[in-house]
């Protein structure tokens, strides 16, 4: 007999049957804030970027109130790499936030924003001279990430002949993998310590604060408590053995929002710890660990928390096909392009109107020539028309920054204030956006 290679098929549970569909739901968004979302295409483009004030807001509060009634020593600080567009920026800094930048480029933009050098924290770990320079003469929260900064700083401060207040990255083991551990210094194998030591060697440098971010979206808050508890041990041997004053701990960012992780099968409602869980494992260890007469200063970077539930995305339906294992495939105008955290997360996809018929096995593309241009690939869907628009969401958190000029213009991104008034906050690129700063050689000409 011939040997026939056996082969395994996977079976689609969820593909309709002559008994229909085994999932009905729909979920169906028409609007975002009380503005319909046909209006905000009609007027601005689709694909289209759309921030909520309300929940920006609503966030904001949460967790300030989440803070402050535990620890009323606490300063919030926005991650400016989660979402630098300028207008979001100044909301958060309306709402009381100073500025956590990670390069030259955020430093310039806090800068332009009216924010000055002593409210910049100044994270990241590659740091060239001169923007270190400008950043120690503005005064800012420097945050030393290795020991080349360490000495770069110790020039500058001779060359400056005046002393600067500098704080150190910590990187360590909170129980979590994997751990993130090329930021900073690390506590366990006694780098940290060392870096104090060097501080204390040096002539211009004067230790007073302590910073860690241990990951993000952080689905536990005891690595949290575990963080605060070795920055405050260091925090005492800073100031028993040393003599420094540290006048604050930094916890970085990472608390999770309603994202849905891929892989995970619980809902974020489930799983996602409250303000309330990284408030409490904070704060508590900061009381149970401190041995100085006065608290730290609590500063936090919460990024992605504050700003992913208030973003949208607006996108239309182009065309569908039928694929050859039976999925219904739909060409959507917004793909990886605007969706760099499709990778990582399932968005939730509502629907412009309810519409009839059974679900169906559906894949969302994008519109790029490329096959990894994919948002959903597993999905249930009634059949769409040409033309539906869907809201995906949360996609407030780095998707805005990380989004790619790269076959496809970048489109209009719009904010609904309180009053439900819209607001343009970034035009759709056109041809002189993409090619502003090329130069073509003359003899090409
Ligand atoms: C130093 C630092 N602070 C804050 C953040 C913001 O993190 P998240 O958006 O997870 O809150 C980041 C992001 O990676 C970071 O590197």
């Amino acid at each position: 007999m011939k040997y026939e290679k056996p082969v395994i098929n996977k079976v689609n549970f969820s593909m309709a049957s002559k008994y229909g569909s085994p999932i009905k739901t729909q979920k169906v968004r028409n609007e975002i804030d009380g503005v319909s979302v046909h209006e905000l295409t009609k007027k601005y483009g689709s694909p289209l970027f759309v921030f909520s004030e309300k929940k920006i807001e609503e966030k904001y509060h949460t967790m300030e109130n989440a803070f402050k009634s535990r620890y009323q020593n606490v300063q919030f600080s926005w991650s400016y790499k989660t979402n630098y567009l300028n207008a979001i920026c100044k909301k958060f800094h309306k709402l009381g936030s100073i500025a956590e930048v990670v390069s030259e480029f955020e430093y310039q933009k806090a800068r332009s924003l009216g924010i000055e050098g002593k409210d910049i924290i100044f994270n990241g770990p590659y740091k060239p001279y001169k923007d270190l320079k400008i950043a120690a003469e503005e005064k800012s929260k420097i945050h030393i990430d290795n020991f080349f900064e360490l000495s770069d700083l110790e020039k500058i401060g001779s060359e400056l002949k005046r002393t600067i207040n500098v704080a150190i990255r910590i990187n360590m083991f909170t129980g979590i993998y994997p751990q993130w551990s090329r930021f900073g210094f690390n506590y366990e194998n006694g780098e940290a310590y060392r870096a104090i030591e060097k501080i204390k060697e040096s002539k211009y440098l004067n230790l007073i604060g302590l910073h860690s971010h241990i990951g993000t979206f952080m689905l536990d808050a005891k690595p949290y408590g575990i963080a605060t508890e070795k920055l405050m041990d260091l925090k005492f041997i800073a100031e028993s053995e040393f003599g420094f004053t540290i006048e604050y701990i930094d916890l970085g960012g990472g608390f999770a929002s309603k994202s849905q992780l891929k892989g995970v099968y619980h809902s974020p409602d489930i799983i996602v710890p409250t303000v309330d869980d990284y408030a409490e494992a904070i704060t508590n260890a900061i009381y149970d660990n401190n041995k100085s007469e006065k608290l730290p200063k609590l500063y936090l970077e919460t990024g992605r928390h504050l700003i992913d539930e208030a973003g949208y995305l607006l996108t239309t339906v182009n065309a569908y096909k039928r694929f050859p294992n039976g999925f219904k495939g739909y060409v959507m105008d917004a793909g990886v392009n605007l969706l760099y955290t499709s990778t990582w997360y399932n968005f939730t996809v509502e629907l412009d109107k309810h519409y009839e018929g059974d679900n169906e096995p559906s894949v969302l593309n994008g519109p790029l020539c490329m096959n990894i241009d994919v948002i959903e690939e597993n999905i249930q869907l009634p059949a769409l028309d040409r033309g539906t628009i869907l809201t995906l969401s949360p996609v407030g958190a780095y998707n805005n920054t990380q989004s790619m000029q790269f076959i496809r213009y970048r489109p209009a991104t719009v904010l609904i204030d309180k009053n439900r008034n819209v607001h343009i906050l970034k035009k759709a690129e056109k041809l002189e956006n993409v090619t502003n700063g090329e130069e073509l050689p003359e003899y090409l000409k």
